[in-house]
């Protein structure tokens, strides 16, 4: 079984002066608590997001990989590397029945690199005049990584003895929505376009795996699905609350050969898929990396969220940049300024007005994601579709203006 063996950070780690609280968490015989200052608002009572965001007593058996992701990130906070402090920023969860998140991040898209490409195709060739990740400073790499056929004794073992060119990294996102907020970009040197292919859809998988908490979720969007960068990446970060679309009630679709069974999700405000099971973390990223190749193909804007471990994924279809274009998106919402990336379309929203935040409820909710993703009719096309592609191999024609 493959594992990740980290090579060292691309660059050494300037001088700083880390605060106190942050070099206690450097000593490996304290307990680890981050003291996370965001309040979590549920049903009306605020309770500490310190049991709940962050990292508390029992919950604190974090696999090295997190382990060691989380001292790096801190690190890089102390640095002052972001363009705001996640830890200040309110979330809460709404009442009701799906316990939606809200986070407040206000301004957040000005700070944010500029979209630079076209939303209305998902497969565009990688433009070396636009932004691509090689050219992030150095500090905010966190580590370099390639697959050995090491046992994992060696996991954190430094530079292994042969370093592919093509390592893949983990960045910190500089616009962080939560806790631990990374990118991660395989094979980050050959400069790849946001696309899913097989081989980086596993590596993706593996970090999932690697994390070893529900909680820690890796999440990819396609273009024109509001990815904002055409250089291949995925995103993770750390909330510990469960997300409504993993809350959702599924319907099973069929089982594959290899075991990998395919549900919809039923009574949830977006339409989409849910991969799980199989003999191997393979075969389920197989099955996910092929359809959604399958959607890239058709022109049809994704998204993906990794839960569990990498036990489950979910891919959800939208159409919100289509509507947006089409001038059939509602003001209400394009007055949000609300990006409907895979958090969003999950349950966790970004809010970048107070007033939205403030306001913010499970029905308005339900009603922005419900424009954002396919409608019943749409959806059913496309579940036909895709389930021929997988069963006979033989597409049938998805025409995106059908
Ligand atoms: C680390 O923690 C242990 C136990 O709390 C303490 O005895 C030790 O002095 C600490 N070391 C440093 C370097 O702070
Ligand atoms: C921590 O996790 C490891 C591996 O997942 C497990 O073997 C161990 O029993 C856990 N320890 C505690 C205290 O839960
Ligand atoms: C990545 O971006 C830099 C400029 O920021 C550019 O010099 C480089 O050529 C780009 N890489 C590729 C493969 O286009």
């Amino acid at each position: 079984m493959p594992v990740f063996t980290l090579l060292a950070p691309l660059a050494p780690a300037p001088v700083v002066v880390a605060p106190a609280a942050s070099r206690a968490r450097q000593n490996g015989t304290t307990r680890r608590h981050f003291v996370v200052k965001t309040k979590l608002v549920m049903d009306g009572k605020n309770f500490g997001l310190s049991c709940s965001l962050g990292m508390e007593d029992d919950s604190l058996n974090l696999s090295r990989f997190l382990d060691k992701l989380f001292r790096e990130w801190e690190d890089r906070k102390a640095r002052g590397l972001f363009h705001h402090d996640i830890s200040c920023c309110e979330t809460k969860v709404l009442p009701g029945e799906r316990n939606f998140v809200a986070t407040l991040i206000e301004g957040r898209d000005q700070k944010k690199r500029p979209t630079e490409f076209g939303m209305n195709q998902v497969l565009q060739p990688f433009d070396s005049g636009k932004f691509n990740f090689t050219k992030v400073r150095p500090e905010e790499v966190i580590f370099r990584f390639c697959e050995t056929d090491k046992d994992s004794a060696q996991y954190f073992g430094g530079a292994p003895d042969t370093i592919s060119a093509s390592s893949s990294a983990i960045l910190i996102n500089v616009s962080p929505i939560g806790y631990c907020h990374v990118l991660l970009t395989p094979k980050i040197q050959d400069c790849l376009p946001q696309r899913i292919d097989e081989e980086s859809f596993l590596i993706a998988m593996y970090i999932a795996r690697e994390a070893r908490n529900p909680f820690f979720r890796v999440g990819y969007n396609s273009l024109g699905g509001f990815a904002t960068i055409n250089h291949l990446h995925f995103q993770a970060y750390y909330l510990k609350v469960p997300y409504p679309v993993e809350k959702a009630t599924t319907e099973k679709l069929t089982t594959l050969v290899n075991g990998v069974s395919i549900s919809q999700l039923v009574d949830y405000p977006v339409s989409g898929f849910v991969f799980e099971g199989g003999a191997s973390l393979e075969d389920l990223s197989d099955v996910v990396a092929k359809v959604c190749i399958f959607l890239q193909e058709n022109n049809r804007p994704f998204n993906v969220l990794i839960s569990e471990s990498g036990n489950s994924v979910f891919l959800l279809p939208q159409c919100y940049a289509e509507k947006q274009r089409l001038g059939k998106a509602s003001q209400e919402f394009l007055d949000m300024r609300i990006n409907p990336a895979i958090w969003e379309l999950s349950g966790h929203l970004v809010l970048k007005r107070k007033k939205d935040y403030d306001e913010a409820s499970e029905p308005n909710i339900c009603r922005f994601l419900v424009e954002a993703a396919l409608s019943e009719t749409e959806f059913q096309e496309l579940k036909r579709c895709v389930l021929d592609f997988l069963t006979v191999s033989d597409a049938c024609n998805l025409d995106i203006d059908s």
